[in-house]
Formats: C-alpha cells, structure tokens, sequence
C-alpha cells in the first residue's frame, strides 16, 4: 500500500476510524458507504475520502467500504498487527487503574510489568502482575522486549526517569505525569491529559447549541 507524509490530524482521526469499524464489524455490517459512515461519525464523507486516500484509498465508488478490510488495513496502518509490550512506572491510583484495565490487551497492547519506588508496594500483584523495584527496570526492559513505558508519576519525577528511559530499548513513552520530556528523537512521546478534555467539556456545556465538527 502506498503511504505518502501524513499529517498529524490525520493520524489522530485514524484511531477513531478503526473504532467505528470495529463497532460495525461487531454488528455484523459489512460494507458502508463514506456517506453512511459520515452520518455515523458527524464529520463530512468528503473528509473521511480525503483521510483514507492518504493510503491509496479503500473504497469503490458507488460501492462503498468492505468495513472488515478497511478495520484490518487501519489496524495495519496504527501498527495494531503487532503486539507492543509495556511498562508502567508509578504504581499508585493511576497506573494500577490501567494496569486492571483489560482492553488494551485486545489491541495487542502487553503489560508486562509494574514498577515504583515505594517499598510498601513491594509484594504486591495487580491482576497477577507484581510491582517490582525501580532498580529492575532496565534489565527487565531488556530481557521482555518493552517497547513503551507508561509514566504515571509525580510530574517532579518525570523528567529524571524518562531521562534513564533513554539508555534503554524503550521506543515510545505514554506519558501521563503533566510536564513536558525533551528526549532524543527515537523516542516518541504520546503525552495525555485527562483535564484537557474536561476543559473542552466545560467550554462546550459554556457555548452548548453551538454546533461543533466532528463530534
Ligand atoms: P499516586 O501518588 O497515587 O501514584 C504515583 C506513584 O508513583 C506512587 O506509587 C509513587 O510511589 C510512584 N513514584 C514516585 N516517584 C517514582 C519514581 N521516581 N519512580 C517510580 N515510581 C515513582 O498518583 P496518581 O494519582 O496515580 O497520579 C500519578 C501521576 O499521574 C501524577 O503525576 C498525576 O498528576 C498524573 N495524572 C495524570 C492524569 C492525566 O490525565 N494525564 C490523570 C490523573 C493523574
């Protein structure tokens, strides 16, 4: 499949994509046309053309998406055909919460294994995963094939752990602690934060009758 430079915006819309299609895939459907699956998404057919033509394209016309291949070609695209092992660093109410949060599993995402500083966690097991100590991570990185480390620490720690993640097999951070990490190119940071989302909730409860793309 040919693939040209894509943009940013496109590549967040992707997971979004492959979502729908997953839920149409669940129902049974098994072809869609951009109009249908632009009603179903609320962002225009001609966006969702311009998007999937990035990648040469899926569809035929007038006979619209084969919703099965499209889900497998954009799974491809986001990478979803293999699997990715990870860690999280920074056992507290956080990253337990994702550690027992079972559907990552089901995109290919491995949890390997949980590490914190906090010698009262040591012992202890979140769905049959053991908190280990910090001083076993890069070993541990090395022998699991860890491909992502998942940081959910205190935003004051964050830098001096991503800063040893570098040393290290580790090709991409998921990074929740709320600070920005200046690391070497090879190493690609996803940061998130939750209250951003929150804060466009609030706008938009503030403007709500205002119509709003691609809600
Ligand atoms: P928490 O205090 O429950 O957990 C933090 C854990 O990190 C503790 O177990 C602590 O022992 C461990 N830790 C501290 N320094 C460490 C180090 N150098 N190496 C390894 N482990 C270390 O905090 P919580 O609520 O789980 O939040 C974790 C982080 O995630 C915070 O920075 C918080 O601000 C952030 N957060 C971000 C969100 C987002 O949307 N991005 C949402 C919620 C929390």
């Amino acid at each position: 499949m040919e693939e040209r430079n894509i943009s940013q915006a496109v590549i967040r819309r992707l997971p979004r994509y492959y979502r729908y299609l997953g839920d149409l895939l669940e129902n049974e459907v098994e072809r869609i046309s951009s109009n249908d699956l632009s009603k179903r998404m609320n962002v225009t057919a001609s966006q969702i053309r311009q998007d999937l033509n990035n990648f040469g394209g899926f569809g035929q016309q007038g006979y619209g998406y084969n919703v099965k291949y499209l889900h497998t070609e954009i799974g491809k695209i986001l990478g979803l055909d293999n699997t990715h092992n990870f860690v999280i660093i920074g056992a507290g109410n956080l990253g337990q919460a994702l550690a027992k949060y079972v559907s990552f599993e089901k995109r290919g995402f491995i949890i390997k294994g949980l590490f914190d500083v906090n010698p009262r966690l040591e012992g202890m097991s979140i769905r049959g995963i053991p908190i280990r100590k910090m001083d076993e991570l890069k070993n541990f990185i090395k022998d699991n094939n860890i491909e992502i480390a998942v940081l959910t620490i205190p935003k004051e720690k964050a830098v001096e752990v991503a800063d040893m993640l570098v040393d290290t097999k580790i090709k991409g951070i998921w990074n929740f602690a709320h600070t920005d990490l200046k690391l070497p190119k090879h190493i690609i940071v996803e940061n998130v934060h939750l209250s951003d989302s929150l804060m466009s909730l609030s706008y938009r409860i503030g403007h709500q009758g205002r119509k709003m793309p691609q809600d």
